[in-house]
């Protein structure tokens, strides 16, 4: 039975949640394996729009199950808040949401620590989503975190939070931040348990039988390549394995279980707060990437940086991660563009390179090495085939395919689910 793990191939905010949706219609199970509540997934079904920071983006279909996996950072009151949005929205999660009782929790002091963290590294800072992701990923490795599961076992949470909060509060005061009543973060911990309590689970043994017994398996990853914490633009990263190698790590299922791993692009590049970004385009044609394809964080709200296709940074994520299709997306957003550019290879320091560096100081001196192609003006949302496509885009989308070494498999044409252009069913586009 088929197990595919979409994740994206840039700096995030791909358009993977539009694909999850159109592929969670043909599984059983979407698995999220990795991050927490900085994720915003987009999905526009009729006049409606979800956006999803935690639930996987499975839930909008009723016949699907949605695991959260032992590998997120879970916000239980982020999570909650969405449970509740979505059935005041008649979707009723019961049955339907299992959450791993591995998972590590963001607890109120992580946010805290995250906004702390940030305004000590000054001028260095991250830019993160303040939703808590590092420090608790960091007490997980220090082995200082609480799961999910503690939350249902007072005894075990007790000791623990009382002491985790007497040590954050240090760092607070130390950065002029008001300190944490211990005893208030233990009872609303204790408190919002009870309420995650129907939804808790060993998801690893779970997942195993769904496995086995044949289910089809959607991973959805969140984020993207290049905020990889071992092979992205370190540190500025997020704190989670964003490709496809996160899911064994992040389920407890073995990377045997992958039968497909799908690589999601957009047809440009975007990146949400500081760090590389060699093909950025703060010009008019930035602008225009910026305004029509509405680049503004769905989790922060803030503007995305915008810039051209850098195939060095796709390469990167088809080589390391055993990609076998990828979906271009966003392609429509381009139209109207006299020139297009793509970037082939880096030029550093007069060397160069078809793959990213490591270094910081290395990032910063990438020349970005352009091929340049004519643009086109036709609107493309209502296009499905992609022999129907001006000769100039299909062009455009041949080079990319060709530049990144995997074929594509779809290729999206505007935010509704019916704006894709399939191409499995249509031959690819090479
Ligand atoms: P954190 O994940 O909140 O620690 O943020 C680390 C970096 O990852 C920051 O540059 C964020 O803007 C970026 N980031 C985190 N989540 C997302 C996402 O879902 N889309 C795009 N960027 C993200």
């Amino acid at each position: 039975m088929p197990a595919t793990v979409v994740f994206g191939m840039q700096w995030g905010d791909e358009g993977k949640g539009r694909i999850v949706d159109v592929l969670a219609a043909e599984s059983d199970v979407v698995v999220r394996y990795q991050g927490g509540a900085n994720a915003g997934h987009t999905v526009i079904v009729g006049d409606e729009k979800y956006v999803l920071h935690i639930l996987p983006s499975g839930v909008l279909h009723p016949g699907v199950l949605n695991v959260i996996g032992n590998g997120v950072v879970v916000d239980p009151w982020v999570l909650l808040e969405e449970v509740e949005d979505l059935r005041r929205r008649n979707v009723d999660l019961t049955g339907r949401l299992l959450v791993s009782d591995r998972a590590h929790v963001v607890l109120p002091y992580h946010k805290l620590m995250d906004r702390a963290l940030e305004a000590l590294r000054g001028d260095a800072s991250l830019g993160t989503t303040s939703r808590g992701i590092g420090p608790a990923y960091a007490d997980k490795y220090t082995r200082d975190g609480l799961r999910v599961g503690d939350l249902l076992r007072p005894d075990d949470l007790r000791p623990s939070l009382l002491r985790n909060v007497a040590s954050r509060n240090e760092i607070l005061r130390r950065a002029g931040m008001e300190p944490l009543d211990p005893q208030q973060v233990l009872d609303d911990a204790l408190g919002i348990g009870k309420r995650l309590a129907p939804f808790v689970a060993d998801t690893v043994a779970r997942l195993h039988e769904l496995w086995t017994g044949g289910r089809r398996l959607l991973f959805e990853g969140a984020q993207g390549f290049m905020l990889d914490v071992d092979l992205g633009t370190y540190p500025f990263v997020t704190s989670s394995s964003t490709g496809s190698n996160g899911v064994g790590p992040g389920t407890g299922l073995p990377w045997r279980a992958i039968s497909k791993v799908l690589g999601v692009v957009k047809a440009y590049t975007t990146r949400v707060g500081s760090g590389p970004f060699p093909t950025e385009d703060v010009g008019p044609a930035g602008e225009h990437m910026g305004s029509r394809g509405r680049e503004f964080g769905a989790t922060t709200g803030r503007k995305r940086r915008c810039g051209w296709f850098d195939a060095v940074v796709a390469r990167h994520a088809v080589r390391t991660q055993g990609v076998d299709a990828a979906a271009l997306m966003k392609l429509d957003v381009l139209s109207g563009l006299d020139q297009l550019k793509v970037c082939t290879a880096y030029e550093i320091d007069g060397r160069k390179a078809d793959a990213p560096p490591a270094g910081v100081s290395q990032w910063r001196n990438c020349r970005p090495v352009y091929e340049t192609f004519k643009g086109w003006r036709e609107d493309l949302s209502e296009i499905r085939r992609f022999d129907d496509l001006p000769r100039e885009a299909r062009t455009y989308v041949r080079f990319l395919e060709a530049q990144m070494g995997v074929p594509l498999d779809t290729i999206s044409v505007g935010a509704e689910r019916a704006r894709l252009i399939r191409l499995e069913t249509q031959g690819t586009a090479r």
